[in-house]
């Protein structure tokens, strides 16, 4: 029996190069071979953009075309919409009573969350919600709706992993076994950097390249791509090591990957050109999914329908999963 895989994406905007190569190339290869979940996880996006939800309702759709581009293969993959599936909801309300307040203030993902909330809006404890620092309890129900074993991940979501755990052992000891341990499955890519060096790439920070972007966006994103700052006139010697436009190159694997390196040590490739090379690439590369694109955007009710299919299938375990867990408490009122 093949083993089962979940793993969710917020939709709060489009794919970047950070996701597809930190975390979307991967799931292309494990819904080869496992029972694959992918859930657009709309609710848990809602707890940061409570107070935008037109956002995220926009952004289902956006989401869904870009991993439908990429590869994600509705034949192979069960694609679903979190809100969409009641029971993950119901699930929540139960795990909330297993889990203590000040175990979800020491989680150290939401810990850096609130910090990096504090930084931006101030000190005000009130800007904490509970709905916020209650998602991990949320993702343990997305997780364990679907029996998944694996989960992919990045790292800095493995103290969410570690938490759904510790829920899954503290339910199955008071109310008998019932759920799976998740495992998490760490991603093989480390974090991909942004255009300007930054350690992550993101939409805040405006160094992101979107698998939508068309040609002009990308010529102008790599136009101003930073390189090494040693490097002032054309025929200077530089180290592509601190260039980011020989990261992208070697990012996309561009097949001249070692005559760029050379000829960037030896001072005989310029950057204008060296950056050119890129564009040319980067276009080359994202132009199979750019197509995907048009069509997708061109067939919305095809999308609704993948959509839709995968959310009656993945709602079928659920359903399972949350009478199970009805029994074994012992609150199914079949007989008073
Ligand atoms: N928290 C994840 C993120 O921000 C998204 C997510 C939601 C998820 N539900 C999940 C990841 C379940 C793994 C499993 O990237």
């Amino acid at each position: 029996m093949k083993k089962t895989i979940l793993t969710g994406i917020r939709p709060t905007g489009n794919l970047h190069l950070g996701h597809y190569f930190g975390a979307c190339q991967n799931w292309l290869k494990l819904q080869n071979d496992y029972e694959f979940f992918l859930e657009i996880a709309d609710v848990q996006a809602l707890t940061d953009n409570f107070d935008n939800p037109e956002k995220v309702r926009k952004n289902v759709k956006e989401l869904s075309i870009d991993l439908l581009s990429i590869g994600i293969d509705p034949k192979k993959t069960r694609m679903f919409i979190q809100s969409k599936i009641p029971e993950i909801a119901e699930l929540t309300v139960f795990y909330s009573n297993l889990v203590t307040i000040a175990r979800l203030y020491r989680n150290p993902t939401v810990k850096t969350e609130i910090a990096q909330k504090k930084a931006l809006f101030g000190n005000e404890g009130e800007s904490v919600t509970y709905g916020f620092v209650g998602y991990p309890v949320s993702q343990a129900a997305d997780i364990t709706a679907f029996h998944g074993e694996l989960i992919p991940v990045g790292e800095d979501q493995l103290p969410l992993i570690e938490q759904c755990r510790e829920i899954v052992r503290k339910f199955n000891h008071i109310y008998g076994e019932t759920l799976k341990e998740p495992e998490a499955l760490l991603s093989p890519t480390p974090r991909i950097k942004g255009l300007d060096g930054n350690e992550k790439m993101g939409k805040s920070l405006g160094n992101a390249i979107y698998l939508a972007d068309d040609e002009e966006t990308i010529s102008k994103k790599i136009m101003n791509a930073k390189t090494d700052p040693e490097k002032i006139k054309k025929d200077d010697p530089a180290n592509p090591e601190i260039c980011m436009v020989y990261y992208y190159h070697k990012l996309i694997k561009n097949e001249n990957l070692e005559t760029v390196c050379k000829e960037c040590k030896a001072g005989s490739r310029g950057c204008v050109a060296c950056k050119k090379e890129l564009i040319e690439k980067m276009n080359e590369f994202l132009s199979p999914i750019r197509e995907k694109r048009t069509y997708y955007l061109e067939h919305p009710e095809e999308v609704k329908q993948i959509l839709e299919d995968g959310t009656k299938e993945a709602k079928k375990k659920a359903e399972n999963t949350l009478s199970s867990v009805k029994t074994s408490m012992n609150i199914n009122y079949e007989e008073l």
